[in-house]
């Protein structure tokens, strides 16, 4: 099956609108691949929806390398987005092309994706300079909620929607084929989408972006302990995951599991060979 690749992406912009899923394992990849995404984000959120932390600053390029490499055996069509951890590109420009360049040689990733805009131009040029499509992200980005004081909307005053404005076209102009604007006024985002060439992909920010992306958990209703007003829960897993469990634990207490058509039985001959056998031993 012919993969979805970025320049694919870019294509689609104008044309019909994009789906992108977070996905963090092998049979979460599947199942999104199966399902007709365009993309699929291998996304730091990892941390808090997979791995149990309060938010996605304590992930490390080891993490999304394992779980990218997972992600992409279970992938055949989507394109794969490596999500760049905190601290994994901001500290100099060689640091980010070379974890870049280690999603896409070590775990079938075939773009990246980082957070923030006017500080990391330069990153973002050399990474593409060096063959590596990049995605960028702007309004709430999860990696600054210690600035932000929480995770807050962003761009909802005049001047920070321009702000974001101005970061939209630069990271356009910077090389990025493609950009996540996360819990944004539906103004804003529209206004975005439409001043840029390469597809805005919103989280949070309306119906007027290029595409949509949410998270895996938060689409099948796997992650209850921070839900924003923007998820909607297609499926309610959770609670069907632990309905099926208790039924499990309660079939075994009543010795109803496993049935006859859950385990196997001795031919007849031998079983009585294998009697005899014992009873010599003793
Ligand atoms: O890490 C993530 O899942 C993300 C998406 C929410 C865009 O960055």
């Amino acid at each position: 099956m012919k993969k979805v690749t970025a320049p694919d992406i870019l294509a689609l912009k104008g044309q019909r609108k994009i789906s992108m899923v977070t996905a963090y394992d092998y049979p979460s990849g599947q199942i999104a691949d199966e399902a007709g995404v365009d993309m699929i984000l291998v996304g730091d959120s990892l941390g808090m929806v997979v791995l149990g932390y309060d938010d996605t600053l304590a992930v490390t390029m080891d993490d999304m390398l394992h779980h990218t490499a997972a992600v992409s055996r279970g992938v055949s069509r989507a394109l794969i987005v490596g999500d760049m951890p905190f601290m994994s590109y901001q500290s100099s420009v060689s640091m980010a092309v070379e974890n870049a360049g280690r999603f896409l040689s070590r775990t079938g990733a075939r773009a990246v994706k980082l957070e923030g805009g006017f500080p990391f131009l330069e990153h973002v040029r050399a990474i593409v300079d060096s063959g590596i499509p990049v995605q960028g992200h702007i309004g709430l980005t999860p990696q600054h909620v210690a600035r932000f004081g929480g995770f807050k909307a962003q761009g909802k005053n005049a001047r920070s929607a321009c702000a974001l404005v101005d970061e939209a076209l630069a990271l356009e102009n910077a090389g990025c084929f493609s950009i996540v604007l996360e819990a944004v006024p539906s103004e804003v985002a529209q206004e975005i989408a439409e001043r840029l060439s390469i597809p805005v992909i919103g989280i949070g920010a309306g119906l007027h972006t290029d595409g949509q992306v949410l998270v895996y958990h938060d689409i099948l209703g796997l992650f209850d302990r921070f839900v924003p007003m923007f998820v909607k829960k297609y499926a309610q897993l959770r609670g069907e995951s632990i309905a099926a469990i208790k039924k499990y634990v309660d079939e075994v207490e009543k010795c109803e599991f496993p049935a006859p058509a859950n385990f196997s039985n001795m031919a007849e001959s031998e079983l009585k060979l294998f009697r005899t056998m014992l009873k010599e031993r003793t």
